[in-house]
């Protein structure tokens, strides 16, 4: 073994926390490597980060560099983990995580800062080391998505007789525009499994979103096991539009879906639409049905036949335990009651479902979104109105002291068409190209719902006309980039021009990722040219 020297950061670092879970590693000193010129500020970032400073310098990513946490931080050292998975996905090196032997040449070190935000984080790239500060592992987390895409495609083998991934070096002080910064996968029209959703998760976790609204109910399905009513997901799970098989999620799947976004620090989003876009449910349960018919499964895309029946107790100890043993395995502080398109139920009993369903929720600890139709109710103003469709609803809900979520469908449904050519979609509010997604400002979108009104941004994608995930994919990519960058990136700091580089520029990670996206001719994407088909 070599005589162990520690590298100046590393002694630096040591001293100012002495917090490291154990620092024997044998480091030797790095060898000195001329790396051409890395301009950090060129980076293809999305979303673009705050503020950006380029040294020039390099970081030589490669066999010798290990990851530590400070010691006693479980949740830094997940990171900490999750960042040495990924660094392996895209370069097939093993980064040791608090390793306490082996050969170290150069550190990236997570350490905990005092950033008022606890999605801020400091990232410094040295030529000896990489220093990841924030006062959450939450923090840590979104600095490790940065530092992902800061690893170049392709190693440099003839610096040293073993490759090397030089990362450009500087600082990135980074903080979210928005808190929330959603998206939202109807899983009812057409199901999704575990898997679709878990790798649209380590997207969204890749760009820093972090909610995933699930849409778990509608006419043509129940997708969510509720153990006291069996019938609705053997019933009301049983098809879906087209007439295709449909599915649902057991709780202990949904418990892991809420698992693996936490991972990566996404919040799960449950929406029960009602009473409207209840089929699926009064099919199963002929009780709950308040439109005057018999109800039948239903696998076309209609909307707003359906209703539950407002006055009926029945219907609320229903709602009271659906409410109940969803909100039992959904750690996050959000219940989605839906509330949209409730065209058959009566105005006056509308208002009074709602009044009802409120409390409910409350009751389990949650706090309430609605679709905007919601603000018509007698609401607490900590509930959430989700502005898709219409400017005065969402207007009236601000009048009532209330936030609003943005997803306005002529800029951010997922679900629109591009243009008149492209696949799949709908094209009911609009066609969204690309750049059209992208140009306009959440804060000022609408006249009556200003800054300190807005919860964030959310992008919707309804399924009634895709049915596998690779049609999923090609109306969320590249646009849910875009919505990425609207949730983070200041007005200030966004222009089209710039980002349609950086999104070009993306495409070795959608090949990686095996994501079909749509190839938009106002976008001039960039050819991957990837060594071996590893994954992020
Ligand atoms: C909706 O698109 N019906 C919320």
């Amino acid at each position: 073994m070599k005589t162990p020297s520690i590298p100046r950061s590393l002694t630096r670092f040591l001293a100012g926390s002495a917090l490291l879970a154990g620092v024997a590693a044998c480091m030797d000193p790095a060898p000195q490597i001329d790396f051409p010129q890395t301009d950090l500020a060129a980076q293809p970032l999305i979303p673009k980060p705050v503020s950006v400073t380029a040294s020039g310098a390099a970081f030589g990513l490669d066999q010798y560099t290990a990851i530590y946490s400070p010691q006693d931080d479980a949740p830094r050292a997940a990171v900490a983990a999750f960042l040495s998975d990924k660094i392996q996905g895209k370069t097939g090196l093993r980064l040791p995580v608090n390793a306490q032997d082996g050969e170290v040449h150069r550190a990236i070190y997570l350490q905990a800062g005092a950033q008022d935000n606890p999605e801020a984080y400091h990232l410094r790239i040295s030529p000896d080391s990489i220093l990841i500060t924030s006062a959450t592992a939450n923090g840590a987390m979104l600095a490790a998505q940065t530092l992902r895409q800061l690893i170049p495609e392709q190693a440099n083998d003839t610096l040293a007789p073993y490759p090397i991934w030089p990362l450009a070096g500087g600082e990135i002080t980074d903080v979210p525009e928005f808190g929330y910064r959603g998206a939202m996968l109807d899983v009812a029209r057409h199901f999704f499994s575990v898997e679709d959703v878990k790798k649209y998760l380590d997207v969204m976790a890749y760009y820093k979103l972090n909610v995933l609204h699930l849409h778990l109910t509608d006419d043509q399905g129940w997708r969510i096991e509720i153990k006291s009513w069996p019938r609705l997901t053997e019933v009301g799970g049983s098809t879906e539009v087209g007439g295709g098989p449909g599915g649902f999620y057991t709780q202990e799947d949904y418990k892991e879906l809420v698992r693996y976004a936490a991972e990566r620090y996404i919040t799960i989003v449950p929406e029960v639409d009602m009473p409207g876009h209840t089929n699926a449910a009064s099919v199963a349960y002929p009780v709950l049905n308040g439109n005057g018919k018999t109800p039948e499964l239903y696998t076309g895309t209609r909307v707003g036949f359906s209703t539950w029946d407002t006055r009926k107790d029945t219907v609320y100890q229903f709602i009271d335990d659906v409410v109940r043993e969803i909100s039992a395995i959904t750690p996050g502080p959000y219940f989605h009651i839906g509330g949209d398109e409730s065209h058959v139920t009566q105005e006056d009993d509308y208002v009074y479902f709602i009044n009802k369903v409120e409390p409910i929720v409350q009751k389990y600890g949650k706090q309430v979104i609605g679709w905007d139709e919601v603000a018509h109710a007698d609401l607490d103003n900590t509930t959430i109105a989700q502005f898709w469709a219409d400017e005065d609803n969402a207007t009236l809900a601000v009048e009532k002291g209330m936030k609003v979520l943005l997803s306005p469908a002529r800029k951010a449904y997922l679900d629109m068409q591009y243009d008149s050519i492209s696949e799949y979609g709908l094209h009911w509010a609009a066609y969204i190209p690309v750049d059209t997604a992208y140009i306009w400002n959440p804060a000022t979108y609408a006249a009556g719902i200003s800054r300190e009104h807005i919860l964030g941004i959310e992008a919707p994608l309804w399924s009634e006309t895709i049915a596998e995930i690779s049609e999923l994919e090609y109306l969320a990519f590249p646009r849910l980039l875009g919505y990425a960058e609207l949730g983070w990136t200041p007005e200030s700091q966004r222009s089209w021009e710039e980002y349609k580089l950086r999104l070009a520029a993306q495409t070795p990670y959608f090949k990686r990722m095996d994501i079909r996206y749509y190839p938009s001719a106002r976008v001039p994407w960039e050819e991957p040219d990837l060594p071996e088909p590893l994954r992020d």
